[in-house]
């Protein structure tokens, strides 16, 4: 059984995939935290890989940028693959002033400017979340390991280039509203995972801030994102 986006036979996925947005961190994960993996699927060089992390059989893939690319993935795996639980590790840019680049958040919800969610024959907007259990698991984790985890609503938008509107930046519309971050994929995951009965998580590094000039050095961005790894590895 095979899909034409992903040559994995049934079985091959284990219940929980790790899905950053590049397949060649799928690749990075897989040699640098899992023991006995195997290359699972390579088509469109959409990476993915199961092995086990302590005795923990786990599978790791890329999901590709914006939400249709994780909804194609992540719908695939749900239902054809039986897998239970996608935990996405990505990046975000900053919105809240609380936040500084290399900080990590667990996104309870996900807003978003796409018409995707609109899909799903909802008589109004449907407003998705994160599943209940995998939140608390990631933030009694973090608390556990000392790892900061900022806990809230992300933006999801199609846009990765931002326009301004009425010479205000859009995002300043989103912060006032409490968004803490933006990424391009976390409220397709969880609409998927609702549409599907199936369970989802976004952790997010902050990888760059809209108002602050800052930026990680090598160092700072392998202990974030290994702290973001850590916590996924975890709960997965
Ligand atoms: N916009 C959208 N996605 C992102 C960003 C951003 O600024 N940074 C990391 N992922």
């Amino acid at each position: 059984m095979s899909t034409p986006h992903n040559k994995a036979k049934k079985g091959d996925f284990a219940r929980t995939v790790l899905m950053p947005g590049d397949p060649l961190r799928a690749k990075f994960i897989a040699e640098t935290f899992l023991k006995d993996y195997k290359l699972v699927n390579d088509v469109r060089g959409m990476l993915g890989y199961t092995g086990y992390y302590n005795d923990k059989r786990i599978s790791v893939m890329g999901s590709g940028m914006g939400i249709p690319s994780i909804a194609i993935y992540a719908t695939e795996l749900y239902t054809i693959y039986d897998v239970e639980n996608i935990i996405r590790v990505g990046t975000c840019g900053g919105y809240a002033e609380s936040l500084n680049v290399g900080d990590t958040i667990l996104a309870q919800g996900a807003c978003t400017n796409s018409a995707f969610t609109s899909h799903f024959d909802t008589p109004g907007v449907f407003a998705p979340l994160a599943d209940f259990k995998l939140l608390l698991n990631a933030y009694n984790k973090a608390e556990e390991l000392g790892i900061k985890a900022e806990v809230g609503n992300v933006l999801s938008s199609d846009l990765f280039f931002d326009n301004n509107t009425d010479g205000e930046q859009i995002y300043k519309k989103w912060l006032k509203m409490g968004v803490l971050a933006v990424e391009m994929e976390t409220a397709g995951l969880y609409t998927v995972a609702a549409k599907t009965g199936k369970k989802a998580l976004s952790i997010l590094t902050v990888s760059d801030h809209m108002s602050k000039e800052e930026y990680t050095t090598p160092a700072q961005r392998e202990k974030t994102f290994t702290d973001m790894m850590k916590i996924a590895l975890e709960i997965g």
